[in-house]
């Protein structure tokens, strides 16, 4: 209740406020938004007008079919799509309800489909993208990515909230909760597992996951406990203060910003965080950096560096001061069509700064401490650490000029957005032109949710409040059995027999850290090691001799663990 209190109050902040707005961010938003839920719907199953083909509920990522082929549908992105649909919903927009219950029942569905992943009991819920007919994709991929479960579990969290809150909680107990419940139980088992990062690249931890995965498991808590759900309460309660401990350590205290993955050798300065921040916005958590708020010390700093990695780089920057928005892409490193800047990551930038102005205003003081300094001095160079309340002049340089920075970052896409309201994936870094997939779902999505935010519309808490961290922090494998792999291999003088998979215990595919069979029962060689209970994973074995490395041909092997006991392997070498 607070925090709606909170929120209504902050709404009459945004709108008195208003004649501080940019005039082109203000234009931009009156003609893009309604552009933007037009173009969003029409790529969503089965009667949008981009999406033949896609069963009800279902969000293809964008219609595009060759160059990229992005015609299928990401959870991750249909998640942020739905989350900002239900967000609507709740702000009155009640014609969307028959899409969302289609999403409610596609995805109960889709949880069921036997996948490369594994099956809904095996893993498979990590599966990042199907075809839009709802069937498996079976090629190649990147996978698994552990943020899909979280991100859709919360979009449907929202939207079971609400039903709740307006007297349906039959349909919620009988229809919504059963899927959340199964992402939230993957969640809480695989949260301490590596996995591919959100650009589906990266195959390590990566703050984006864990922080979203953290909020789930947190509002699912408490919905569980609403519904008298005491043993899934119980377990998402426990593991939610462990993802939380873990989220700490992405932050860089000597380079003062989150490195956004453990894994893949970049600055890690990359949009993961700002989403994230963006994603988990708790208006009643203030500017909590433990849960990472938008206006937080970390939060800013973080932002700022990963801002300024691209003032160089992209030549539609050229000439803009320190104090002045640029475009942005994911990650300074990105070569993906030529590493462009994104529509989504620019809008992301906007939005977790608009955020961080609904709380200053909601607080009356601006705080300033020495790592966020750096964000704060290209608004104020003479500012010093500090708290600055409303009725001071600091306050209003500094609320004026982030504000001005905030809508910059609109400009920045208005200028770069087609006549037509269209926007792609991705903009060009010396042009500026639309490139990669045409009219991505999750462009307009990040559209609607910055215009949002600017408004100071009604945020709903999820529970970030007075959270903290502990100072050590608990891992959790989970249940493990025991396999032991055999493989048949004849080899040569010098030459030995490793192995290395999909899972943390085989290492991850590192073929530096493979682990060693055991030739005394040659020409068999083993190894026995404690892998996840209910896991599906690939490997494969590899011959290194004197440093070089050969690998079993493809595809890759496939193993499935029991939920208790041991197993065992008797391959030959391919
Ligand atoms: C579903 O879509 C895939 C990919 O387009 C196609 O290969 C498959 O035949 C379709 N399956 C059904 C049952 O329609
Ligand atoms: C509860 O919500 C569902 C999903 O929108 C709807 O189909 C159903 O009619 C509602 N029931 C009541 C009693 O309002
Ligand atoms: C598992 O959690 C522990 C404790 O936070 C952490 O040190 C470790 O890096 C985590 N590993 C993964 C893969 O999440």
């Amino acid at each position: 209740m607070r925090s709606f209190v909170v929120t209504l109050t902050l709404a009459i902040y945004a709108a008195v406020a208003g004649a501080q707005q940019s005039s082109v961010a203000d234009a931009y938003f009156a003609n893009q938004v309604p552009i933007s839920k037009a173009n969003l719907l029409a790529n969503i199953g089965p009667d949008g007008s981009r999406a033949q083909g896609a069963k009800a509920g279902v969000v293809i990522a964008s219609p595009s079919t060759s160059d990229p082929d992005y015609l299928y549908t990401w959870i991750r992105d249909a998640s942020l799509v739905y989350k900002s649909l239900v967000e609507r919903l709740i702000r009155g927009e009640t014609d969307l309800r028959t899409k969302i219950d289609q999403y409610v029942d596609s995805q109960a569905y889709l949880q069921t489909v036997s996948n490369p992943s594994g099956t809904i009991s095996s893993g498979g819920l990590g599966e990042p993208k199907f075809n839009i007919n709802l069937t498996a994709f079976t090629g190649s991929w990147g996978r698994p990515q552990r943020d899909g479960p979280a991100l859709r579990a919360t979009a449907l969290t929202q939207y079971s909230n609400w039903l709740i809150k307006n007297g349906n909680q039959s349909y919620v107990s009988q229809k919504v909760w059963p899927v959340i419940k199964l992402d939230l139980d993957y969640t809480a088992q695989y949260w301490n597992y590596t996995g591919f990062d959100l650009w589906e690249e990266v195959s390590s931890s990566s703050f984006f996951t864990t922080a979203v995965q953290h909020r789930a498991l947190v509002e699912g808590a408490a919905l569980a406990t609403n519904l008298g759900e005491t043993a899934s309460a119980t377990s998402y309660s426990t593991q939610a203060p462990n993802v939380l401990c873990f989220q700490q350590s992405y932050w860089n205290p000597s380079a003062g910003y989150v490195t956004s993955n453990t894994g893949g050798g970049r600055s890690g300065k990359d949009v993961n965080s700002a989403i994230a921040s963006a994603h988990n916005f708790d208006p009643s958590a203030g500017c909590d950096a433990t849960t990472f708020q938008p206006c937080s010390d970390k939060a800013l700093a973080s932002l700022k560096v990963y801002i300024d990695s691209f003032r160089s780089i992209y030549p539609i920057n050229n000439g803009k001061a320190a104090n002045q928005a640029v475009a942005t892409g994911r990650y300074a490193e990105d070569v993906y069509y030529g590493g462009q800047p994104w529509y989504l990551a620019t809008a992301a930038v906007a939005e977790q700064l608009y955020d961080a102005i609904i709380v200053w205003k909601a607080e009356k003081a601006i705080t300033v401490t020495a790592t966020s300094l750096d964000f704060f001095r290209p608004f104020s160079s003479s500012v010093v650490a500090g708290t600055y309340a409303s009725d001071s002049t600091t306050y209003t340089t500094l609320l004026n000029g982030v504000q001005a920075f905030a809508d910059g970052f609109i400009e920045v896409i208005a200028q770069y957005t087609p006549a037509d309201g269209s926007l792609a994936e991705q903009y060009r870094r010396d042009t500026g032109v639309p490139t990669s997939a045409t009219h991505l779902t999750w462009s307009y999505a990040s559209i609607l949710t910055a215009f949002a935010a600017r408004n100071g519309e009604y945020q709903e808490s999820w529970g970030a409040k007075g959270l903290s961290a502990t100072a050590s922090c608990d891992s959790n494998t989970g249940p493990t059995v025991s396999v032991t792999f055999n493989v048949m291999a004849e080899t040569v003088l010098g030459e030995n027999i490793f192995l290395t998979g999909s899972v943390e215990p085989l290492k991850n595919w590192s073929p530096d850290n493979a682990l060693a069979l055991n030739p005394s029962n040659y020409p068999t060689w083993s190894v026995t090691v404690s892998v996840p209970a209910n896991t599906q994973f690939s490997y494969k074995y590899i011959r290194k001799n004197n440093g070089q490395v050969t690998w079993e041909s493809d595809p890759d092997r496939s193993y499935t663990s029991g939920a208790s006991g041991t197993g065992s392997t008797s391959d030959v070498w391919r």
